[in-house]
């Protein structure tokens, strides 16, 4: 198989405004990227566009060895796990937890068939006990902290097996140590060779997993810097892509940046 993502000068408009600027961006079966940039940078319309859900205005998004515009968008979206926060206010509250999983084996939200086979309903509660979730099993989603909807949507993500998975900010709204179980999942799930190619969106260098290998800045739209992560995490590019002079620290695969003081 060729590049899981192959954009090429990729813009999307709406109106006046550009949502993406040319972004010409490739990712490889074996690569986990993080996505960073401030609110507004066009982070959640990359993922819109990667998942199949938006077409670009100008250029070229190849996905999975599809050119978008010339493929049946649902035969390509199934291949593709996603989540989002716009995802999970489709999920009906009252759904089982069980049931929220498996029914993503047929890309719908809301249990609708009966027949889900053995082999569906054994990998959902595999799932729910990878990502650490498993006594939830029977709880509806609605009655879910915010974290463990988090893992549950990731189950869900995860459950047909796709070829890309696609995070947009699953550690927002959770706390310190929820995001520190989260993170960890993340890296197990990167570190296995078996996972599809990933992309995370965060806004917090923090929320890197170990075993994530590449970064995309974003800024109004446009890329300030892609690649491996030691090259692009630099002090200079994260200060463009912020706006302001930020200080960078790697520590044990762990990243963490914060405003720079005067006297350095
Ligand atoms: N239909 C639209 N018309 C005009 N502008 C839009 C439209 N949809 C989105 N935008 C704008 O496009 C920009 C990029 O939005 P997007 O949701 O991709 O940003 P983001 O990087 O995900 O931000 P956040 O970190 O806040 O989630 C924002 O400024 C947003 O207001
Ligand atoms: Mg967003």
């Amino acid at each position: 198989m060729g590049a899981v993502l192959e954009f090429a000068d990729v813009t999307v408009r709406r109106g006046e405004a550009t949502l993406l600027d040319e972004v010409s961006w490739t990712v490889e079966e074996d690569e986990r990227w993080v996505v960073l940039g401030p609110n507004g940078a066009g982070k959640t319309t990359l993922l819109q566009v990667a998942s199949a859900q938006v077409h670009p205005t100008s250029g070229v998004a190849g996905i999975l060895d599809e050119v978008l515009g010339t493929v049946d968008v649902f035969e390509l979206r199934p291949r593709i796990g996603l989540t989002s926060a716009a995802l999970a206010e489709r999920i009906p509250r009252g759904e089982r937890v069980h049931d929220v999983v498996v029914s993503a084996s047929y890309g719908v939200v809301g249990r609708w068939r009966e027949d889900y086979d053995t082999l569906d309903h054994d990998r959902a509660a595999s799932l729910l006990t990878e990502l650490g979730v498993s006594s939830l099993t029977d709880r509806t989603f609605g009655t879910l902290s915010e974290g463990e909807r988090k893992r549950v949507q990731i189950a869900r993500a995860l459950m047909a097996d796709p070829e890309l998975l696609l995070l947009d900010e699953p550690a927002a709204g959770l706390d310190l140590g929820g995001r520190e179980d989260l993170v960890s999942t993340l890296s197990v799930l990167a570190m296995d060779a078996d996972s599809p190619a990933t992309v995370l969106v965060s806004h917090h260098v923090e929320e890197i997993p170990p075993g994530f290998s590449h970064a995309l800045l974003l800024r109004q739209g446009a890329v300030v810097a892609a690649g491996l992560l030691d090259d692009v995490l630099t002090e200079a590019n994260l200060a463009a892509t912020f706006g302001m002079p930020l200080t960078i620290r790697q520590e044990d695969g762990r990243w963490s940046a914060r405003r720079q003081t005067r006297h350095r």
